[in-house]
C-alpha cells in the first residue's frame, strides 16, 4: 500500500513580496538588509543577485567553524556546553553580499527534527536575529518559511509587525489565520496582510470578507511575468515593474500602520 507525505504549503509570495519591498526601501534610500531564513533560500534569485555574488553567498547555519568558534561548540552536538550569546555582530557585514544597496544575508536551516533544537547553530541563529533587530540601524526584511521559528520571545517584541502574504483561497486564509495567532503568542504585537496573485476586485473581496479581524494592507496582481523572471532568476522588481508601483503602496501603508497608536 503507498504512504506518502505531500509537503510545502508555500508559493503564496513571500519571497517575491520580499525582494519588491526591499528594493523599494533601498531606492528610497535606506540601508536595507534582506535576510533568507527559509531553509530553500531563493531570495538571491527574487533580488536578481549576480552569479558571483550568489556563489559567495552561504547560509550561516552551515558555516561549522563559525559556529564553533562562536559557540565553542561543534553543530550538531547537543547536551554539551556552549555559549548561549555568542559574539555575532561582525556576522551581517561579513557574511552578507551587497547589490543595487541591498544587502544579503543567508541564515539557514537548523535541523532540529521538530524538537525545538537547543544546539549551538540555533543559539548562533537566534543571536543574530536578535542582533538584526535590536542592533542594527537598517531596514530588516525577513523572508521566513511558515513559522515563527526564527523569532524567540525575546526578539519578537520589537519586531514591527509580520507580513502575512495571502493568496485568494480558503485554504491560504486558513493558514494566514494561523500564523497571526502564533505570531501574537509571541509577543508580536502587529499582522498585516497582503494579498497576493489576485486577478481583480472579486478576489480582494474574497481576501478581505474572510479575514475580517485582520489589517489587509495592500494587494500585488496576478502577472505571469513574475513566474517568466523566477524561472529566468532574473529580479522580479525589474522583470515586472507594475509590481514595484504596487508594492510602493503597500511600504506606504506599512510605514503609516506601524507609527499609528494602537
Ligand atoms: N503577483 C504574482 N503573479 C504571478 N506569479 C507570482 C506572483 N507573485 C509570486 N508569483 C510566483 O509564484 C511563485 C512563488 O512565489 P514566491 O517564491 O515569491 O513564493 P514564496 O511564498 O516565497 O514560496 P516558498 O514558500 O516556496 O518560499 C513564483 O514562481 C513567483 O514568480
Ligand atoms: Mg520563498
Amino acid at each position: 500500500m503507498p504512504k506518502m507525505a505531500i509537503t510545502v504549503k508555500g508559493g503564496v509570495g513571500k519571497t517575491t513580496l520580499a525582494a519588491l519591498l526591499a528594493y523599494i526601501y533601498a531606492q528610497a534610500g535606506q540601508a536595507v538588509i534582506a535576510v533568507d531564513a527559509d531553509p530553500a533560500a531563493s531570495l538571491v534569485y527574487a533580488l536578481g543577485m549576480p552569479a558571483e555574488l550568489a556563489h559567495q553567498i552561504r547560509p550561516i547555519a552551515e558555516m561549522e567553524e563559525l559556529i564553533y568558534e562562536r559557540t565553542g561548540a561543534k553543530p550538531g552536538t547537543s547536551g554539551g556546553f556552549f555559549t548561549l550569546n555568542p559574539r555575532v555582530d561582525d556576522i551581517p557585514d561579513r557574511f552578507s553580499v551587497t547589490h543595487q544597496g541591498i544587502r544579503l544575508l543567508q541564515l539557514g536551516t537548523v535541523s532540529s527534527g521538530g524538537s525545538g533544537c537547543i544546539c549551538p547553530e540555533s543559539a548562533l541563529l537566534k543571536a543574530l536575529v536578535t542582533q538584526l533587530i535590536l542592533y542594527r540601524d537598517e531596514v530588516m526584511i525577513l523572508d521566513m518559511e511558515a513559522g515563527v521559528e526564527h523569532l524567540g520571545r525575546a526578539t519578537a517584541g520589537a519586531v514591527d509587525a509580520f507580513i502575512i502574504v495571502v493568496e485568494p483561497g480558503l485554504r491560504s486564509l486558513s493558514t494566514a489565520q494561523t500564523i497571526q495567532r502564533l505570531a501574537a503568542d509571541i509577543g508580536v504585537t502587529r499582522s498585516y496582510v497582503v494579498g497576493n496573485k489576485v486577478r481583480g476586485e472579486a478576489d480582494r473581496d474574497f481576501i478581505r470578507n474572510n479575514l475580517p479581524d485582520s489589517e489587509v494592507i495592500g494587494f500585488l496582481s496576478a502577472n505571469p511575468r513574475a513566474v517568466e523572471a523566477d524561472m529566468r532568476g532574473q529580479a522580479i522588481f525589474e522583470a515586472v515593474p507594475e509590481l514595484v508601483e504596487e508594492a510602493r503602496l503597500i511600504a506606504a501603508t506599512f510605514d503609516q500602520a506601524i507609527t499609528a497608536p494602537q
